[in-house]
């Protein structure tokens, strides 16, 4: 049942309209009707400009980076030199301390196989908690295995949040790294990550920060944070897929050893032995991805042109209004309750499964994301197989939240 008048809707202080136009795919029918995207959390849509920068940059500037004298490998070299700059000076970190990486994954695989692996000895443990996307998980696992090391993670409340003390005395002599998301996919819990830095550092253990859902929606500053790494993604903040960034402190960068090899990350190569490249690109071993530094550099152009402030303010209010609308629907359980959590809403329903929610509402085109996603420890936590994830992005708006209501009220007709 749609009841829209039983909710002010969610004051706009921005042109939402202008912002939809910006995006291509909003205008594109599914099932039929109006798409209702909520599936941010899994990937943003691109706006026009990051498009016009992707095409652009094949149309106009495509050539080897950082390898040839003409015209096109200087305008290309140019271009992706000045997306590093614009992804430095966005996470307020120098150049030299921004690696390109396929994404937030590959980006702690790096930490995981550079960093950490070389300074594991059995006995050893990485630090944790119970809300880690799977990709913050796995690699230290990986390293973990080959060390004798082992993972530890810290519990969860029911609400959703680290239970900061019972983390605080898992740190020891033994916590060879702390790691730890940022805003958590499933739930939105946004962690106190500057206390959390605080009292690692304040026992010598380095920090990574898992920043794959923070960056559109959170500032950061990794100098006032003095995290020691930093990952992101830049699909999930309106740029492309496939491409991403670690921010590390450089003498982190300059201790570590390469992780993979091949041409550009050497200085010099001989069969006797071979020699490495300044940092960052002792790490980017390869023909790098062009247009994904262009066209990420070009998403945060586009965010600050918002402004992340304005972003957060909108979409706290659109969880606001979320909340409350979900809050109507019988036999509904919002998962993750977190006080000033980021703008996702995970629930279950006692009527149907998650999976089975996910297909009516698609039916309805309204996209949302259903299962574990990739948080299965988190899963286990709250005892649920699944939940269904809608994410917010700066796009949405309160009739994207009326259709959602509507189709869930649609559901509950339909199980209950
Ligand atoms: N990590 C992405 C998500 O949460 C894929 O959906």
């Amino acid at each position: 049942m749609n009841q829209p008048q039983r909710f002010a809707p969610a004051k706009v202080d921005f042109d939402l309209t202008a912002i939809r136009a910006d995006f291509p795919i909003l205008r594109e029918p599914v099932r039929g009707g109006r798409l209702v995207y909520l599936d941010n959390a899994a990937t943003t849509q691109k706006p026009e400009t990051v498009l016009h920068a992707l095409d652009g940059y094949y149309r106009h500037q495509n050539a080897n980076v950082h390898r040839a004298v003409h015209d096109l490998a200087e305008r290309a070299t140019t271009a992706y030199e000045s997306a590093r700059d614009r992804i430095a000076a966005f996470l307020k970190a120098t150049r030299e301390e921004i690696v390109f990486t396929r994404g937030t994954t590959e980006a702690i695989n790096l930490v995981a196989y550079s960093f950490l692996q070389p300074r594991l000895q059995p006995g050893d443990e990485i630090l944790l908690t119970g809300m880690e996307h799977h990709s913050n998980i796995v690699p230290w696992q990986l390293v973990a295995a080959r060390s004798g090391a082992r993972v530890v993670p810290a519990p969860i409340t029911d609400r959703g949040e680290l239970d900061v003390d019972a983390w605080r005395a898992l740190l020891s002599a033994r916590t060879k790294l702390v790691a730890v998301v940022h805003v958590s996919n499933t739930l939105g819990t946004i962690n106190p990550i500057a206390e959390l830095i605080r009292e690692a550092h304040a026992r010598g253990i380095p920090v990574l920060v898992d920043g794959a859902q923070a960056i559109a929606h959170v500032p950061v500053d990794v100098k006032a944070l003095d995290v020691d790494f930093y990952a992101c993604s830049a699909h999930k903040a309106y740029g492309p897929t496939g491409f991403g960034a670690l921010y590390a402190k450089r003498a982190h960068l300059e201790a570590m050893q390469p992780w993979h090899g091949g041409g550009d990350m050497i200085r010099t190569v001989a069969f006797e032995g071979s020699t490495w490249n300044d940092v960052p690109y002792k790490f980017e071993a390869g023909t790098p991805d062009m247009s994904g530094a262009i066209g990420f550099a070009a998403a945060l152009d586009y965010i600050d042109s918002i402004g992340l402030d304005a972003i957060a303010a909108h979409e706290h209010r659109l969880l606001e209004e979320g909340t409350q609308r979900l809050s109507t629907i019988e036999g509904l359980r919002i998962v993750g309750t977190a006080p000033g959590k980021g703008a996702i809403l995970s629930f279950v329903m006692d009527c149907a499964h998650p999976q089975d929610i996910g297909t009516i509402l698609d039916q309805d085109g309204v996209a949302v994301r259903t299962g574990h996603h990739c948080t299965m420890p988190l899963m286990q936590r709250f005892g649920i197989p699944a939940t269904v994830r809608a994410s917010l992005a700066v796009y949405n708006g309160s009739d994207d939240l009326e259709q959602l209501e509507r189709s869930l009220a649609k559901v509950r007709r339909l199980f209950a």
